[in-house]
C-alpha cells in the first residue's frame, strides 16, 4: 500500500499580536542584598548597571506570574482563547522536571485541549521560543501560539553567592504569535557552544545534592567573567546576521533590545554594532534585573510604555546565555496591554 500524505501549510508571514508582562510586587533595591556578599549599592550599579529588582511572594511560581503575562497578551491581541492552538513556555526555574508548566499555564487560562510544552535555553529562551512559534504558524502547524518567558530566579540562587545574587530577578513576559499578511518576524539566527556549559549551570545537581545531604541544596553558578568575555564579542556578528537574513540594515532599526543581562554587556554590545543615536536601546535591567527568559519581553514592554518605542516599530532581539546558547531575529514590535495591571 501506499498513500499520499497530505501537505500542510500555514500563514504566509507570522507577527508578535499582543504582549503581557507580570512584574512581582516586591521592589528589592541593591541593599537589600549586599550584606550576604559583602558588596555595595555603588559595586552593583557600576559593574552590572541595576539599582534595583523584582522578587516574587513565596505563593508566587513560573506558573502563575506564566497566567498573568498570557493573559495580557492575548488581552493585547484581540483575540480568543479559543484560538490559542498551543502554548510555548520558556524557563529554567519551574520547580518540577515533570509535568512541564505550559499545560498548566493553558488550563488556568482556559486553553482547552492546546498542545502545550517547556523550552529550556536559559536567558535565551523566549527568543527561541517566539522562532518555533513564528515556525509553527507559517508552517501550518498552529493558527495563534501564545509564547511566555517566565522565571522565578530568586527560588534557585543562593543568596551569598556574588556572582549571582544580585544579578538575577523574578518576572514573565509573554506574547501572541499569529499570521500575518507581511513579515514581522525575521529569520531566526541561533546557535549553541556546549562547550561552555560550565559557565552557567545549577549546582550540585539533583542527584549529587540525593546522595549527599550534607551539600547545599541546588542553586544556579556563573562564572560571570567567562560569559562577560563571551557575550559581546560573539553575539555582535550574530545581531549583524539577524539583520542581514532580515534584509534590514542597522539605521532602519527603531529599538535594539538585547537580553538584560548586564548593562555592561548591552553598552558593549551596541557600540560593537554601532547602534545609532535614534535606535532607542532597552535598558530595563536597571530596575528589572536579570529575569532570564523574561528579560526581553519585560523590556519591550517599558520602552513602549515609556514611549521609547512603539508598536510596530522594527527592533532586533538577541538572548543569550546558559547553554551557551543564543538566538536572534528582527522583529516588528507587538501591542501592549494597556487595559490591565502590570502586577499580580
Ligand atoms: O544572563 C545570563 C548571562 N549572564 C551574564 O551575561 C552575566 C555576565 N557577567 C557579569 O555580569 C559580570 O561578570 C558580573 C557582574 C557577574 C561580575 O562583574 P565583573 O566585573 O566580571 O567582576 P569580577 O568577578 O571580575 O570581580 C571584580 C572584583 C574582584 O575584586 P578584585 O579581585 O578586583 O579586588 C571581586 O572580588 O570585584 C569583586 N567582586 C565583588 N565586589 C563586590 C566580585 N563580586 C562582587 C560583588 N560585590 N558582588
Amino acid at each position: 500500500m501506499s498513500a499520499d500524505i497530505a501537505a500542510i501549510t500555514g500563514a504566509a508571514h507570522a507577527q508578535m499580536l499582543g504582549l503581557g508582562v507580570c512584574r512581582p510586587r516586591r521592589v528589592v533595591p541593591n541593599v537589600d542584598l549586599t550584606s550576604a556578599i559583602d558588596s555595595s549599592d555603588e559595586w552593583i550599579q557600576t559593574r552590572s548597571g541595576i539599582r534595583q529588582r523584582r522578587f516574587a511572594e513565596a505563593a508566587e511560581n513560573v506558573i502563575t506570574m506564566g497566567v498573568s503575562a498570557g493573559q495580557r497578551a492575548i488581552s493585547a491581541s484581540g483575540i480568543g482563547v479559543g484560538d490559542i492552538d498551543c502554548v510555548i513556555m520558556a524557563t529554567s526555574t519551574h520547580l518540577y522536571q515533570t509535568p512541564a508548566a505550559a499545560p498548566q499555564v493553558a488550563h488556568q487560562l482556559n486553553i482547552r485541549g492546546a498542545a502545550a510544552f517547556d523550552v529550556s535555553a536559559g536567558c535565551a529562551g523566549f527568543c527561541h521560543a517566539l522562532a518555533l512559534a513564528a515556525d509553527m504558524v507559517r508552517a501550518g502547524s498552529a493558527g495563534h501560539v501564545l509564547v511566555i518567558g517566565a522565571e522565578k530566579l530568586s527560588d534557585n540562587m543562593d543568596p551569598t553567592d556574588r556572582s549571582t545574587a544580585f544579578i538575577f530577578a523574578d518576572g514573565a513576559g509573554a506574547v501572541v504569535v499569529g499570521p500575518s499578511r507581511t513579515p514581522k518576524i525575521g529569520p531566526v539566527v541561533w546557535g549553541s557552544d556546549g562547550s561552555q556549559s560550565h559557565a552557567i549551570r545549577q549546582e550540585p545537581s539533583w542527584g549529587e545534592f540525593r546522595s549527599d545531604p550534607t551539600i547545599e541544596r541546588p542553586a544556579v553558578r556563573m562564572e560571570g567573567t567567562a560569559v562577560f568575555r563571551w557575550a559581546p564579542f560573539t553575539m555582535a556578528p550574530v545581531a549583524r546576521k539577524a539583520l542581514d537574513k532580515a534584509g534590514v540594515t542597522i539605521d532602519q532599526l527603531d529599538a535594539f533590545i538585547p537580553h538584560q543581562a548586564n548593562m555592561r554587556i548591552t553598552e558593549a554590545m551596541a557600540r560593537s554594532l554601532k547602534i545609532p543615536a535614534h535606535v532607542a536601546i532597552a535598558r530595563d535591567i536597571t530596575e528589572a534585573g536579570n529575569t532570564s527568559a523574561a528579560s526581553v519581553p519585560l523590556a519591550i514592554d517599558t520602552l513602549i510604555r515609556g514611549g521609547e518605542a512603539r508598536a510596530g516599530g522594527i527592533a532586533l532581539l538577541i538572548a543569550f546565555g546558559a547553554g551557551l546558547s543564543y538566538a536572534a531575529q528582527v522583529v516588528a514590535l507587538p501591542e501592549i496591554c494597556s487595559d490591565l495591571p502590570v502586577h499580580n
